[in-house]
């Protein structure tokens, strides 16, 4: 049984070390820490509302891009990269294994496998919790993970997913964050269960598991995220708006530190999810697999004929052929701007490369302004694996 199981009714959580006069002791009795590990599971994350076309959860599916080699790679530094993550919880407050009878027996540092358990926990409750939306709450994590990343500042180093300052007002209040404690709440049992891992690495390592279970590529993820207090809140107004043209989009993701193609590509998971009317105004899904990620977004935005919609809201535009999906003036751009529509037309004709190059931009984003102590990542495991 592994270190984790024996001792998990025992974890205690010591406050931060660094910087303490004093240390206090909260014990945690993590009874779920001592779950048994989950059966096998495939994911239940589909549209009930929508039909999956036939190229998509499956076709696209358990695509590796990360090979195995990386992960043997991974084993082999595993001592260096372990050293780092203990440094880590020495900053940012330690957890300790007790024994039975409460005594400390060492700094917790998780290992690979515990993250996995942590990716396995998300996943059995994507799988679980299906009475939402469109079946899945697999968009909206995807949508916090890139909220939380897409503040960063290349020139200032603030922002980024590191601090997971979104907890705090004024961030969470920020208009763009509207809808996202749906996504905070839902991973709050998860935190529970591993009271070790930080919001920071776990709302990113939510967004990585929604994306591998909803059937994109692999997104090779490390932790290092630290969170932080309420005075590292980003001001309003880093993230994009979906009002707004190309300059807009070169103007925010430029900051960040991307090119046009990566622009493209990470705006290339609007093949998942919707919007929503009392969220961010706009209404409506991308394509007919919301649920399902593919390379639709881009096929639909390439070859669908797309009218302004007429109704009593902001100006986003709906397919003429069935009027029932939507595009954002945002997205919209994509196909107005010559150097973001060659990439438009490249991910619409060719699946892989989008998965592939979505992979490296979202692994991007997801570490920004991270410092990390590795330059190790875990290949996690999805859902339907052996
Ligand atoms: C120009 C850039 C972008 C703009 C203006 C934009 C805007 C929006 C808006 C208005 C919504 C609807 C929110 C709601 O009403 O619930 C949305 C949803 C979403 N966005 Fe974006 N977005 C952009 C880029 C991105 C990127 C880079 C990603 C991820 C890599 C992303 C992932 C998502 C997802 C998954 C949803 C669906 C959430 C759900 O179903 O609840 N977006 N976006």
């Amino acid at each position: 049984m592994r270190r984790s199981d024996e001792n998990a009714e025992a974890i205690a959580y010591v406050a931060p070390l660094i910087g303490c006069d004093s240390i206090s002791f909260y014990l945690l009795l993590g009874p779920s820490c001592a779950q048994p590990r989950p059966p096998l599971f495939r994911p239940a994350a589909r549209s009930t509302r929508f039909a999956i076309p036939a190229n998509g959860l499956r076709a696209s599916g358990r695509r590796g891009y990360a090979s195995e080699a990386g992960s043997e790679k991974s084993g082999s530094s595993f001592g260096l990269w372990a050293l780092g993550l203990g440094a880590l919880g020495a900053a940012g407050g330690a957890y300790l294994y007790l024994n039975g009878d409460s005594s400390p027996k060492g700094p917790f540092v998780p290992t690979k496998a515990d993250y996995q358990k942590v990716y396995d926990a998300v996943a059995r409750r994507l799988a679980d919790e299906t009475d939402y939306d469109d079946g899945s709450y697999g968009p909206v994590l995807v949508r916090l993970a890139w909220h939380a990343s897409g503040t960063y500042d290349k020139e200032t180093g603030t922002g980024g997913s590191n601090g997971a300052t979104m907890r705090f007002a004024p961030e969470s209040d920020h208009g763009a964050n509207a809808g996202l404690k749906t996504a905070r709440d839902f991973l709050e049992p998860i935190k529970a269960q591993f009271p070790w891992i930080t919001y920071s690495d776990l709302w990113t390592l939510g967004g990585a598991c929604a994306i591998q279970e909803l059937g994109g590529p692999s997104i090779p993820w490390r932790p290092g995220r630290e969170d932080r207090d309420v005075a590292a809140c980003t001001p309003d107004g880093r993230l994009p708006d979906a009002a707004k043209d190309q300059r807009h989009i070169r103007d925010i993701f430029s900051r960040m530190g991307f090119d046009d193609r990566e622009m493209v590509a990470l705006i290339g998971a609007h093949a998942l999810g919707r919007c929503h009317t009392d969220r961010s105004g706009f209404d409506g899904p991308w394509n007919f697999s919301p649920t399902v990620f593919t390379n639709e977004f881009f096929r639909l935005l390439a070859e669908e004929k797309w009218v302004q919609k007429k109704w009593n809201g902001p100006t986003q535009f709906t397919d003429k052929t069935t009027g029932t999906l939507m595009m954002l003036p945002t997205d919209m751009a994509l196909v107005k701007d010559k150097g973001f529509k060659k990439h438009v037309e490249r991910y619409a004709k060719d699946s892989d490369a989008f998965f592939k190059e979505f992979s490296d931009v979202f692994v991007k984003l997801l570490e920004l302004g991270v410092p990390f102590k590795t330059d190790d990542r875990i290949v996690f495991k999805t859902s339907d694996s052996e």
